[in-house]
């Protein structure tokens, strides 16, 4: 959105109430004007609400409505003149209302007080930042969908230490980052819902002695319903902090998934071939291919932890109710939330174009120690038990030279029979590994299905939050009665 920001002065003295020789210290509009598309929707639905009610006339619902539609019109289009001195977006809409509309325009403010105002635009830039932010990561869990299916049953070594463990497939290992951002989806949703109640009617902390009904807002702007206790509502700020938790936690999630992609695109392991989807080049060595979108990946995350910790250390020992320090709140949560964004979009691009070498794939699993577990369990199912079976395959294997093959096995422990040689094959030991969850390519068949299940309730959950954040379109642009 374009905006011009005036400084000091403008059409018509500031309000007293933002007058202050620390005008510019108490200034908030370079960052809270992001939220003017919401300040306007609160406002309109509190004027037909106080029209509802019978504070206004209708004709003077109607006509603070157009008229905070027509502001948001020039807000949209990049004419709306903002002025600093008038401290924050609130003020500044309410002073061009009244500058369009006369005395008309000075009584929005009815009822309302910028605390529970601020708190309202807050939940209402939330609920759309979140769908936003699931939106992307569904689109990330797509390409991790599609990756997994077009390798379900190639078989790579899994890690633990990241050291060789035992073979899994390619599809398996993928799916392991899609169920993380399921529960990414799904912790959002919860978010979603716990701040999906509005705010607005608690004005300053104690209410109104107006009769305004706090459910009529809170229905026409689609939360579930208003607040329980005024000042619980004007100094809470929970939602930011639990979305904030969210999205740290799925930088996190980003993040390891990025390391995997620097590690797979590294000249030692080269499991993916070099592509320029990955990043950029050097500026001094040209044969350089940089995985910088996964090594950016990486690094966000601690940005994003840094604006959790710097929300929760604003809101630690706040006494109730609303205090300026809550001013400070809103920073973090704009820039994780742009962060996530911008890291979600280009995974998403580098994921998509992401080549495996199969066969590299298949070699490294095909180290035959990565079978040794597969050995002892051969052990266990003719009887010896698991403790000794580990003893005896691990003595086996402290001769490094020890070539591991049917012959060798036999001669060290007569326990093995013929029938060791079909062990060592890393094939038949993923067939092997069917159970429920399982890398097996028939298990990870199994868990696709159940991926795409998963995609679809993240659809419906997606399609429910965009019915609430309709609603703010609708009074936005709809003719008002
Ligand atoms: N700029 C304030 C904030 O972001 C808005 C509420 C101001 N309230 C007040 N009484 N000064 O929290």
């Amino acid at each position: 959105m374009a905006v011009t920001v005036e400084s000091k002065g403008g059409a018509g003295p500031a309000p007293s109430y933002v007058t202050t020789p620390a005008w510019r210290f108490l200034l908030s509009l370079p960052v809270d004007r992001r939220l003017a598309r919401h300040d306007v929707a609160g406002s309109i639905a509190h004027v037909q609400m106080l029209g509802d009610v019978g504070i206004l006339t209708r004709e003077e619902a109607g006509a603070l409505a157009r008229g905070l539609q027509r502001i948001y019109r020039d807000i949209e289009t990049g004419s709306f003149r903002w002025r600093e001195d008038l401290e924050d977006v609130h003020t500044n809409i309410e002073a061009r209302l009244t500058e369009d509309l006369g005395p008309l325009g000075a009584k929005v403010h009815t009822a309302r007080s910028r605390n529970d105002q601020i708190a309202l635009d807050e939940r209402l830039y939330l609920r759309e930042a979140v769908a936003g932010v699931q939106q992307e990561i569904l689109r990330l869990q797509l390409a991790l969908l599609d990756l997994a299916e077009a390798h379900a049953a190639a078989p790579m070594p899994g890690y633990t230490h990241l050291q060789r463990a035992q073979p899994v497939t390619l599809g398996h290992h993928l799916l392991a980052h899609f169920w993380r951002l399921s529960r990414d989806h799904r912790r959002l949703s919860d978010a979603f819902d716990r701040a999906n109640v509005s705010p607005l009617g608690a004005g300053a902390l104690a209410g109104s002695t107006l009769p305004i009904d706090p459910a009529i807002t809170a229905r026409a702007l689609g939360f579930a319903g208003p607040f329980e206790n005024s000042i619980d509502a004007v100094s809470d700020r929970d939602y930011f902090a639990e979305v904030l938790f969210d999205l740290a936690l799925l930088a996190v999630h980003l993040s390891s998934l990025g390391e995997e992609v620097v590690l797979w695109a590294s000249q030692e392991i080269a499991f993916v071939r070099p592509a320029a989807a990955l990043g950029s080049g050097s500026s001094l060595m040209p044969q350089k291919r940089n995985p910088d979108v996964a090594e950016l990946a990486r690094g966000k995350a601690g940005r994003v932890i840094g604006d959790l910790v710097s929300l929760l250390a604003t809101l630690k020992s706040l006494p109730l109710a609303y205090n300026r320090d809550l001013q400070e709140d809103k920073a973090p949560v704009f820039d994780a939330v742009e962060q996530v964004l911008g890291t979600l979009d280009a995974l998403t691009s580098t994921v998509s174009a992401l080549e495996f070498d199969e066969a590299r794939l298949e070699a490294a699993a095909s180290d035959p120690r990565i079978l040794a577990a597969d050995l002892a369990e051969y052990l266990v199912s003719r009887g010896v038990p698991f403790r000794e079976a580990h003893e005896t395959v691990g003595r086996f294997l402290a001769d490094p030279d020890a070539t591991m093959d049917a012959n060798a096995l036999r001669n060290f422990d007569p326990r093995f029979g013929e029938d060791v040689a079909a062990i060592l094959d890393v094939k038949a030991s993923l067939a092997r590994r069917g159970t429920h969850g399982g890398p097996s390519p028939q298990a990870v068949k199994a868990q696709i299905a159940r991926a795409h299940d998963v995609v679809g309730l993240e659809r419906y959950s997606l399609s429910k939050h965009a019915e609430s954040v309709e609603l703010v379109d609708r009074l936005l642009k709809e003719e008002a009665p």
